[in-house]
């Protein structure tokens, strides 16, 4: 009898589609990627759901603006999303919008539902509501501030529906007290407590002052509240009040949610509104609410009254999605507020991918070609089996048990700063073994030696890629190939342990994974930015006319932020906010705001620019050995020290230099230059020379000073 896998099902929130994707909109929905790759590894059924918010008010009012209808506006920026995630490899199972047919259904079907047990009456309502953040404000006088954004708050009385959010208070409580991994991390968990703790006031939860929303079942002159249609995305996407058998069997299946990734300031809505409609509806909670802290942009010009939007598009273009990725993970502590800076960026993705992961590769596999002939060698399990080696093998077992351990529990950080560890020991063994003087001495023992160093190096790059491919899947898939192993998504993360490499494995064709990002992309990708700020800034001007953002109000921090208390009239409104707390610093898209980003064209390349001149990766190397090719008599093989890595290089210099005057000698190599072969030698770059006279005689480019080995010219 064959096991059920177990079902995972993660969520990322459902994005608004007011406002165009920026990275901290990347930023959940890469975490929410990489657990459900990571879960998928580990051989579970996953569902990954991800979507767009399109209903509302405030689309209402952006689409009139733009002169667009809110349907026209709602497809194209959905399209944006869906687009850039599949550009930044987003591996969802389910894209759902709230203007789907499946989507209306499942929510009319749930009011009918809260209507049904007892939980919705009609009432009239006179309060304050901020549009931008579609809620109600604690302070019901007119002209009172938005407590998240600070925008003016509008006056609404209505007759509306209400949900008896009152009576769940109790309910909650002991809903929280019973599942203490319900919030994650603990305060939040918290802070909804005392907030729950602090009473609760019915809901409204329809409006008829618009109507770009889902009527309610019966009396279409009202449309559901944004927040309720919203929220059941995570119940319809899975087949939530659909007919078919088929759907209702998926809803059974998937649902309750495993997790839902957040952003903080919507905690209130997911950790009180939601567990109380679900309460109410007498369907099950989800098993945990995770909130995110939020991306913070340091000393940009960006951060003026439009909200100091980073593209993810800006990045992807420059370093690719992975780089990205990595930051992201590895620079932000899970939970916590946490910088973005194209400086820091670039800082670590040379520091820990270019010349970490990037050079462990590179350096490893170049050998592995060079000293047998491309295959895995078979390493010894006695004679050459030293303590080093089995320093690594027990590292890397605990590495995997560690990394299981604090990603599982949302410490991305830390679990990659252990994984780097493993990596840095890697290096450190190989400089300590020096596989390329091993090399140098030709007896069957050095052989056999130097076969186990470099299996040891190349099974630990195995171990490092697939615990890091969840985080960033491309380069690892290719750091996979180039070792001659299949999709690395295929790999059993349940079963990873030391000596699954086979020995004679084939490499693939080696390529540098990483290319050394220079500074100077630091001020593109800056000036990328400027760029579509100011083609947003054209466009907003011509086309998306936002009303002005005043400034912040002073107090919100966290979850706060959420709604007031929705009172309706006659509540106690104003009843003291327990979550607000002091002034934050400027946030990257906070509180999901309007910047409409066109995207511009990269800037037009000028004949030749600096960039241009550094794609080309020129380095000083040390002619380590020269020898003639065999039956070509232009061409010699030398091998090249370039301070991390030794390279084979073929060049076409025989006839100007004797093979014994090279050894010793000061070289410029390029270092980036695809590999190829010349006469069935792989040749891993290319010497530098002038050519001159009639028959182009080469010279060699040279230095009167001493420079050492890896030296960049630039
Ligand atoms: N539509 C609602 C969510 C409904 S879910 C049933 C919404 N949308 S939003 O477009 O404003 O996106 C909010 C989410 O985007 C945040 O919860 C967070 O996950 C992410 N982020 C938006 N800006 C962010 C930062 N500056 N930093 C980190 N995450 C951010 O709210």
């Amino acid at each position: 009898m064959s096991e059920q896998p177990e079902k995972f099902y993660i969520t990322t929130p459902i994005y608004y589609v007011n406002a165009r994707p920026h990275i901290g909109h990347t930023y959940t929905t890469v975490v929410c990627d990489a657990i459900a790759r990571r879960h998928r590894m580990l051989g579970h059924d996953t569902l990954f759901l991800t979507g767009t918010d399109e209903h509302g008010q405030k689309i209402e009012r952006s689409a009139a603006a733009a002169g667009k209808t809110p349907q026209q506006l709602t497809d194209e920026v959905s399209g944006e999303f869906r687009a850039l995630w599949d550009r930044l490899g987003i591996t969802y199972d389910k894209f759902i919008r709230t203007t789907s047919p499946e989507h209306k259904r499942g929510v009319q079907a749930m009011f009918t539902l809260l209507q049904e047990r007892g939980f919705i009456y009609k009432g009239a309502y006179t309060g304050q509501y901020c549009v931008f953040d579609e809620l109600y404000a604690d302070d019901n006088t007119p002209g009172t501030l938005c407590p998240v954004c600070g925008r003016v708050t509008e006056t609404v009385e209505e007759e509306n529906y209400f949900f008896k959010l009152s009576a769940m208070a109790a309910p909650l409580l002991k809903l929280y007290e019973e599942n203490p991994s319900l919030i994650y991390p603990d305060t939040r968990r918290n802070e909804v407590i005392a907030f729950v703790k602090g009473g609760l006031h019915d809901l409204s939860i329809s409006r008829t002052t618009f109507t770009w929303g889902i009527p309610v079942p019966g009396d279409p002159a009202h449309v559901i509240y944004v927040w309720l249609d919203a929220l059941c995305n995570y119940i319809t996407a899975v087949g939530f009040g659909s007919p078919d058998p088929a759907d209702q069997q998926r809803y059974q299946h998937y649902w309750p949610a495993n997790v839902h990734m957040i952003g903080k300031e919507i905690v209130r809505f997911h950790c009180v509104y939601w567990p109380a409609f679900l309460l109410a509806a007498g369907l099950p909670q989800p098993k945990q609410i995770v909130a995110h802290g939020w991306l913070l942009f340091e000393e940009s010009k960006m951060s003026k009254s439009r909200g100091n939007i980073v593209r993810s598009e800006t990045i992807l273009e420059v370093l690719g999605a992975d780089a990205l990725r990595y930051f992201l993970f590895r620079e932000i502590v899970f939970g916590q507020d946490g910088s973005f800076s194209f400086d820091a960026l670039v800082q670590r993705f040379n520091s820990d991918l270019a010349n970490g992961l990037g050079n462990l590769a590179s350096r490893t596999l170049s050998m592995i070609q060079r000293y047998f002939a491309g295959e895995v060698p078979y390493p010894s399990a006695t004679f050459a089996h030293t303590p080093a080696e089995a320093a690594v093998i027990a590292l890397a077992g605990e590495t995997i048990a560690a990394y299981g351990r604090l990603f599982e529990s949302f410490q991305f950080s830390r679990a990659l700063e252990t994984l780097w560890s493993l990596l840095s020991a890697v290096d450190k063994y190989i400089v300590e073994m020096q596989p390329w003087a091993v090399a140098e001495k030709e007896d069957r023992d050095t052989r056999t030696r130097l076969a186990t160093i470099l299996y040891t190096a190349a099974e630990a790059l195995r171990i490092i890629a697939v615990l890091a491919h969840p985080v960033i899947p491309e380069s690892t898939a290719r750091i996979f190939t180039q070792l001659g192993l299949g999709d690395i998504a295929q790999t059993d993360l349940n079963a990873l342990r030391w000596g699954q490499l086979n020995v004679g494995t084939r490499l693939g064709r080696i390529e540098a994974v990483f290319p050394r990002a220079d500074k100077s992309l630091i001020e593109r990708m800056q000036q990328m930015e400027e760029d579509r700020k100011h083609a947003t800034d054209l466009a907003a001007a011509t086309d998306v006319a936002e009303p002005p953002v005043p400034a912040p109000a002073p107090a919100p921090a966290l979850i706060t932020t959420a709604a007031g208390s929705d009172a309706p009239s006659g509540a106690a409104a104003g009843a003291p906010n327990q979550l607000t707390g002091g002034p934050h610093p400027p946030v990257v898209g906070e509180c999901g705001n309007q910047a409409a980003a066109p995207i511009a064209p990269p800037p037009a390349p000028a004949p030749i620019t600096i960039d241009d001149f550094l794609k080309v990766e020129l380095r000083v190397g040390t002619v380590l050995t020269a020898e003639k090719v065999a039956k070509a008599d232009k061409l010699l093989r030398l091998t090249v020290d370039i301070g991390t890595e030794v390279r084979q290089i073929v060049a076409g210099i025989a006839k100007a230099y004797l093979p014994e005057t090279l050894v010793g000698r000061k070289v410029v190599i390029v270092a980036n230059l695809a590999p190829r072969k010349l006469r069935g030698i792989e040749s891993q770059g290319m010497i530098v020379a002038a050519s001159f006279g009639e028959e182009g005689q080469p010279a060699l480019a040279s230095f009167l000073e001493d420079v050492p080995n890896g030296a960049r010219l630039k």
